[in-house]
């Protein structure tokens, strides 16, 4: 698939971005687990969270859909999850993948798990060795990649300090830490996002937290719960950043989750000089929430390091697009995880805005990019990467002339109907 999108004159309006992708998927999950059936709405829709689901179906539990984005989720209970007749296929989803594993390293039997060309090029070693330590047999092709083959239980519980700032997997660990004898207890160097911590209090288990660790007991009994999922912060970043870029523009968008170990993009967004205004501030599922209004104003570059990467790790394609308009030199450091994500981000961030005419400069584990400059209008590649593509999407907008996605359908991912909205707040009319 291809998308072309011209320079947008304007870009303004109303917008409920999809359901969390990682709330999603850990709702559906940890309904999965639990006793009672639970109600989960709004409920993302892409590509990765129906993978999620497929997999929990072929373990034996209940998902059904009960409306427009609402699912019904019959739990297994503590011990009923059933081994699968075949191969678990995590797509392009290193969320199902990585949470997923540290479930069935607690199950009595033998789950092989993989997913697409993409997903089999992502390292596991970083949950194989941490599950094998807890006492899981875990086998990998090529010395830690999928498919992997998981024979779980008769786990021990751990204290871990986390390599890598990977929200996967201390989430992985400590949902393996739900099955163990005694305490699982997973240590992080700076703070990722926290979903699973503040997701699992919902349904009924402890999660004990001080400073940047987090404990669970073993043989925890999950219960039922039904909950509302709030609106994705990584896909509303990319309406965010178009209507900070371009003149007038201004978009509100609803029910946005705005946790802070997932909000340093809009932190940045307003200290490049935007205009941020939060309205209706409330919590849901044990998440911070609001309605967030984002207008255009002149923009100056942003640096970013290892404090605060965890917490815009999927918003750095979209931020180095805003760089390119910023007055000043933008610094993104201690970026190296890009290189892990859906494709490498950095050489495919430096090789589309190059092509675009932005001065870039690649390096190892980081970007360095000047603003602002004058895009032009090229022929890209998102690489197979939904985020790669919806921000070339936005420099897009931003370009003279017309552009052209190569391989746009991987929006579908995490964004089911990206385009047509996004040109609806552009005002642009479908060209080809
Ligand atoms: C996610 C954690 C992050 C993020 C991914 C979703 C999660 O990955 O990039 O999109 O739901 O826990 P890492 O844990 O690899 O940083």
């Amino acid at each position: 698939m291809q998308e072309h999108l011209t320079g947008a004159k304007s870009f303004s309006g109303t917008l409920r971005v999809p359901g969390d992708k990682s709330i999603s998927h850990r709702a559906l999950m940890f309904g999965a687990m639990a006793r009672g059936q639970s109600a989960v709405r709004g409920l993302a829709s892409g590509l990765d969270v129906r993978s999620t689901a497929e997999c929990l179906r072929a373990l034996g539990v209940e998902i059904k859909a009960a409306g427009p984005e609402t699912v019904l989720i019959r739990g297994a209970g503590p011990k009923g999850l059933r081994e699968p007749g075949s191969v678990l296929d995590a797509g392009n989803s290193g969320t199902t993948m990585r949470l997923l594993s540290g479930i069935l390293a607690g199950q009595p039997f033998q789950t092989t798990i993989t997913g697409d060309k993409y997903l089999r090029q992502r390292p596991m070693r970083r949950i194989i060795e941490p599950l094998e330590s807890m006492g899981a047999q875990v086998l990998s092709a090529g010395g830690g990649f999928p498919p992997l083959s998981i024979r779980g239980g008769s786990l021990t519980g751990i204290n871990y300090r986390l390599p890598v700032a990977s929200a996967q997997v201390k989430s992985c660990v400590l949902l393996a830490g739900l099955y163990a004898r005694g305490r699982t207890t997973v240590i992080e160097t700076v703070a990722s996002r926290d979903h699973t911590e503040r997701m699992l209090p919902l349904f009924g288990v402890e999660v004990k937290r001080e400073g940047l660790a987090a404990s669970v007991e073993g043989g925890a009994a999950l219960v039922a719960v039904d909950l509302e999922v709030p609106g994705d912060p990584s896909s509303a970043a990319f309406f965010a950043a178009a209507a900070a870029l371009v003149p007038g523009g201004e978009v509100r968008l609803e029910g946005l989750c705005l946790n802070p170990t997932r909000a340093a993009f809009y932190d940045l967004l307003e200290a490049m000089g935007a205009k941020l205004e939060k309205e209706n501030q409330r919590t849901q599922a044990g998440e911070p929430v609001a309605d967030l209004i984002v207008r255009h104003s002149p923009l100056k570059a942003a640096q970013v390091d290892r404090t605060v990467l965890p917490s815009l790790i999927d918003e750095v394609p979209v931020l180095a697009v805003l760089a390119t308009q910023a007055e000043g030199l933008t610094r993104i450091l201690d970026a190296g995880e890009l290189r892990l994500k859906e494709t490498d981000r950095i050489a495919a961030i430096a090789g589309n805005l190059t092509r675009m005419g932005a001065r870039v400069r690649e390096m190892a584990e980081g970007l360095e990019i000047e603003g602002p400059c004058t895009l032009k209008a090229s022929s890209l590649d998102s690489f197979g990467d939904h985020r790669i593509a919806m921000a070339m999407s936005v420099a897009a907008l931003a370009a003279e002339g017309e552009t052209v996605i190569e391989n746009s359908g991987c929006a579908e991912i995490s964004f089911p109907g990206f385009y047509p909205t996004l040109r609806k707040l552009a005002g642009l009319y479908q060209t080809a």
